[in-house]
């Protein structure tokens, strides 16, 4: 892992968080009546402090590699929206229902730190929230730009793809008896589902703003599933082999509960040459931009290679 690439990663989450802190205050926005404090509390809980921060980094990444003029700041509402989306699907995941985890980046899950019921309403408002940003002007000059991203996102985040996909994920661990537990296939589909789609969805969006052509919007799509497959399959390696301190949440835990990866189905040497694979493969995918995109290259290796 490049010190550099890090450094880039950090300095943007460092911005984004800034971007976040400033659209999730008290104050009621044309429209709204009243923020509630516990509210906003939690909401702020779930989005601040902590995450790599890698869909927005790769929305905004892919933005202005085709369009070096955009400034983090024109896109932050575009890149907040999108890590909106992804803390809600992290609060909502780590419910009790759901996968009843008390830790998330390194801090007490939001049902901990505050109840249950507050936690379903926070990731609620960050759901609603995401696409405040995306249907605000400040988002994007031209509408029909902010209506595609809407419809991008939602797409991603609903119920053919994360949201979908969770599902599928709950019951390829037998919660609802009569399914089977899913082979190869299965589970590719239901992680291109459950994480794929939000960070293809980061990638084909950054184009979209960025201006991408429709060949260039189908590379971009195509970077997008490749990592968002690199990622999950990382995710199920770190389950495996990472500590709970590197990965600021429980691990091992995927195997207690019978889920379905493909860490569990080959093994951790086979998933680690199938991240190498899909590296060289994203890599390639880069090649009409040279060395301009080589943060994005980076980005592929920090997806397989990562700690955390
Ligand atoms: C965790 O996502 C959930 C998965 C899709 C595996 P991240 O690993 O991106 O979580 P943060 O945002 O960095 O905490
Ligand atoms: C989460 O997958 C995918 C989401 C949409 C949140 P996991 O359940 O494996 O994510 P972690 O390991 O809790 O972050
Ligand atoms: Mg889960
Ligand atoms: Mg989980
Ligand atoms: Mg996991």
């Amino acid at each position: 892992m490049t010190a550099a690439f890090e450094a880039a990663l950090a300095d943007f989450a460092r911005a984004l968080e800034a971007g976040l802190a400033a659209r999730l205050d008290a104050v009621p926005r044309p429209g709204e009546i009243v923020r509630p404090a516990r509210l906003v509390a939690a909401m702020r809980h779930a989005v601040l402090a902590g995450g790599k921060r890698l869909r927005p980094f790769l929305l905004t990444e892919v933005a202005r590699l085709l369009d070096p003029g955009l400034t983090i700041d024109a896109l932050m509402p575009a890149a907040a929206a999108i890590e909106c989306l992804h803390c809600y699907s992290l609060v909502h995941d780590d419910l009790p229902a759901m996968d009843d985890d008390a830790l998330r980046r390194g801090r007490p899950t939001v049902h901990i730190a505050y109840d249950e019921a507050t936690a379903i309403l926070a990731g609620d408002g960050l759901l609603t929230l995401a696409f405040d940003l995306l249907a605000d002007p400040a988002c994007h000059a031209d509408p029909a730009v902010r209506a595609a991203l809407v419809l991008d996102l939602a797409r991603a985040g609903g119920l053919g793809g994360m949201v979908g996909g969770q599902m599928l994920d709950l019951a390829a661990e037998g919660r609802f008896g009569d399914d089977a537990a899913p082979g190869e296939a299965g589970i590719r589909e239901l992680q291109a589902m459950k994480t794929g789609a939000l960070i293809r969805a980061a990638t084909v969006m950054g184009g979209r703003l960025g201006g991408a052509s429709a060949a260039e919007s189908v590379r971009f799509g195509r970077f997008g599933d490749i990592l968002g497959l690199a990622f999950q399959l990382a995710d199920d390696l770190l389950d495996v082999t990472a500590t709970e301190r590197e990965m600021g949440k429980a691990v091992a835990k995927d195997a207690a509960h019978g889920k379905g990866t493909l860490v569990a189905l080959h093994g951790v040497d086979a998933v680690r040459t199938e991240l190498d694979r899909l590296v060289a493969e994203a890599t390639d995918l880069l090649a009409p931009w040279g060395e301009r995109s080589e943060t994005l290259a980076a980005a592929a290796r920090f997806v397989a290679e990562r700690r955390r």
